[in-house]
């Protein structure tokens, strides 16, 4: 039936619930820009409405959203380059979704790890969207018949979720319409821990404004938590095997990798044998060198909200050139007059 050939093109999205953190920078951000920069066509997206799986005070999300399209352009995407929008402006994200709602099966959604961990254990109270929340990412990716996805390694097993909707779809309708996305889960920092706990991933939700940096802390902030942050009494080791049941050490040696674009191996030959109370400090400088630029971007970026809105506006109207006619197409195979 319908043969497509589907293109490179990136797409990634971020939740805008405050908080925008340095996990949210090394594991997604800061690799998007390289995409950006490898001249593939690039599609960034703020979910809003994901973010309504879960309670947000309008007025919180309008300034989050705001703050992570500032986040986006100071951390270096340009809007003119790579396309740069929230989802609620582009409504073929809803209605892609409703189709996918059609080809997930229920026992694929119930054992999304990230489903349980939200939802808790009052899960009868959690709301149908949460439930649903990996159908619409699937709809982010595929009406875009996007080919990439660059995230942190806790979005995985949405990806799997992502591929087994595809691969439904087009067996159900004889078609290949839709790609088999590939998950880029790449670089030296894919899953950043809390900095107060080794075995805990960095969380905009953590309670300990502590356990990470955020993309809007000043450089004296950045500087006093990593100072503080949690570590063993051992100096680094001369290999990284040394590092292995280190979950502290592991992890600032990994941000320092992924900051300075290199690798856990050649961190530790520069550092073997260093006390924290010397490697700290030069993770400090090198962290505040990389990221006050950013906050202080952001701040000032966030002086113009007509700005920021006209940008997502006019992403917006460019995304939806590109999905209107893959849902269309969607709708036509399905068998919907009209289409
Ligand atoms: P979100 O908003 O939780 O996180 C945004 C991105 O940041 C990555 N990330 C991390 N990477 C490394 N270490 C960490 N501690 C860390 N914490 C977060 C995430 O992996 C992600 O790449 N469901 C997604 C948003 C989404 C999406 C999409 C992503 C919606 N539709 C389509 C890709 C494609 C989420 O909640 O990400």
């Amino acid at each position: 039936m319908t043969e497509v050939s589907h293109t490179p093109r990136v797409f990634s999205g971020i939740q805008p619930t405050g908080n925008l953190h340095l996990g949210n920078y090394l594991g997604a951000l800061k690799r998007f820009v390289d995409s950006q920069e490898e001249g593939i066509s690039s599609i960034f997206c703020m979910v809003d409405l994901h973010a309504i799986t879960v309670w947000q005070e309008p007025q919180d999300l309008r300034h989050a959203t705001r703050e992570l399209a500032a986040g986006f352009i100071a951390s270096g995407i340009d809007p003119t380059k790579s396309i740069l929008f929230n989802q609620s402006q582009v409504p073929e994200h809803t209605q892609m979704a409703w189709v996918f709602n059609c080809v997930a099966r229920m026992g694929w959604m119930k054992r999304m790890t990230q489903f349980k961990d939200k939802a808790g254990k009052n899960a009868e109270n959690a709301s149908l969207g949460l439930f649903g929340y990996p159908a619409l990412m699937a709809a982010d990716i595929l009406v875009y018949h996007a080919t990439h996805v660059p995230v942190g390694e806790d979005q995985k097993q949405h990806l799997e979720l992502t591929q087994e909707i595809a691969r439904k779809f087009n067996h159900d309708y004889e078609t290949e319409f839709f790609p088999i996305t590939k998950p880029v889960i790449e670089g030296a920092a894919t899953r950043v821990m809390s900095l107060r706990d080794g075995s805990k991933k960095m969380s905009k939700s953590d309670p300990s404004d502590m356990s990470r940096i955020n993309l809007t802390d000043d450089a004296d902030t950045i500087a006093r938590k990593i100072r503080k942050a949690k570590t063993d009494p051992e100096p680094l080791p001369d290999s990284v095997e040394g590092l292995e049941n280190r979950p502290e050490a592991r992890n600032l040696v990994n941000i320092y990798a992924a900051l300075a674009d290199s690798t856990a191996e050649a961190v530790i030959a520069d550092h073997a044998g260093q006390q924290f109370g010397t490697f700290k400090p030069s993770l400090a400088d090198l962290a505040v060198a990389k990221l006050a630029p950013i906050s202080e971007e952001m701040a000032r970026l966030m002086q113009d909200k007509a700005e920021i809105d006209g940008i997502l506006k006019n992403g917006a109207d460019r995304a939806r050139a590109i999905a209107a006619p893959i849902l269309k197409k969607t709708y036509q195979i399905v068998g919907m007059v009209g289409a």
